[in-house]
């Protein structure tokens, strides 16, 4: 009788892709983090002047616990954070009248950027201002009843499709119709058959146009696009720890973590590398 033992010996080549870890890639584009800004607690609501390529976002003051807007510019990096507001959390920007709109926890203030202050317009002095949208009006939402309001003309009311339906985040979209998210979900208000199309039941916790209108969200997984034709929602990319997200007038994203902002700067550099194991197996 004989006995065979047979050894093998293999070499095994592997070749991977990595990704680098400052790389994101979104739309088969390649986009580099550049962090602009750390150690800030919570921003929120993120929103830019793209007149002044400055960004504004709400954060929580680490010495009272109370929320305050500060905002960052993108071309030089000054920060500062806005005085004369009380509890501010929102802003949004009329583009066309170069108005810069903020919430607080006593109505709608007005930025001015000489004086670096916030002043209450004097509207509506009991209403706690959560989230603000502008497009052809002002669009806010307001804590912790969630009705969504829209000032304009001079007069505030309730947003008409709005009347009895809880709205923390509200936008409009290009073509119109009403967006908005509550703790079921996201949903979009069709104006010619008044009905209302789910489009995701994620938790958004942010909502932004780009310079041409096109509507994003984030939510703490990922940032999202709305396809207002199709009516569907498309993954951009995902990552943890996602509290807000704007979109520069270049394309390039800027997104918040519980305790920084990031842009994503658009770059022809390559996102993967390869990566070559060689592996010894012998049995
Ligand atoms: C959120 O909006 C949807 C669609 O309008 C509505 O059916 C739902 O009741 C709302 N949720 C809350 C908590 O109000
Ligand atoms: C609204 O509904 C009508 C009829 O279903 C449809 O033709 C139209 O495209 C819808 N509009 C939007 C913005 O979804």
């Amino acid at each position: 009788m004989m006995r065979f033992i047979i050894f093998l010996s293999f070499f095994a080549v592997i070749n991977a892709s990595v990704l680098k870890p400052n790389c994101v890639v979104i739309r088969n584009r390649n986009y580099e983090k550049d962090v602009l800004k750390v150690d800030i607690k919570s921003p929120y609501q993120l929103a830019i002047d793209h007149d002044t390529n400055t960004l504004f976002f709400s954060f929580t003051a680490r010495k009272d616990e109370m929320f305050k807007i500060a905002y960052l510019s993108l071309k030089t990096r000054e920060y500062n954070v806005v005085s004369g507001i009380h509890g501010g959390f929102a802003t949004a920007i009329d583009s066309n009248k170069n108005k810069i709109y903020m919430g607080g926890e006593d109505g709608i203030y007005k930025f001015d950027y000489k004086t670096k202050t916030a002043t209450n317009l004097g509207l509506l002095s009991n209403v706690n201002i959560w989230q603000m949208f502008f497009k052809n009006g002002l669009y806010f939402t307001t804590y912790p009843e969630e009705t969504a309001f829209v000032y304009k003309k001079n007069k505030v009311d309730i947003v008409r499709e709005l009347v009895d339906i809880k709205a923390m985040l509200v936008a409009v979209n290009k073509a119109g119709h009403i967006v908005y998210a509550n703790s079921s979900g996201l949903f979009m208000y069709n104006e010619s058959t008044q009905t209302t199309n789910l489009l995701d039941t994620a938790v958004v916790n942010g909502i932004t146009a780009d310079i041409d209108g096109n509507l994003f969200f984030s939510t703490p997984t990922g940032v999202y696009f709305i396809d207002e034709n199709t009516k569907q929602v498309d993954e951009l990319f995902r990552m943890e720890n996602i509290y807000g997200v704007a979109v520069e007038g270049n394309g390039d994203f800027i997104y918040a973590t519980e305790d920084s902002l990031v842009r994503l700067k658009s770059t022809k550099n390559e996102c993967f590398f390869e990566q070559t194991w060689i592996s010894n197996e012998g049995f």
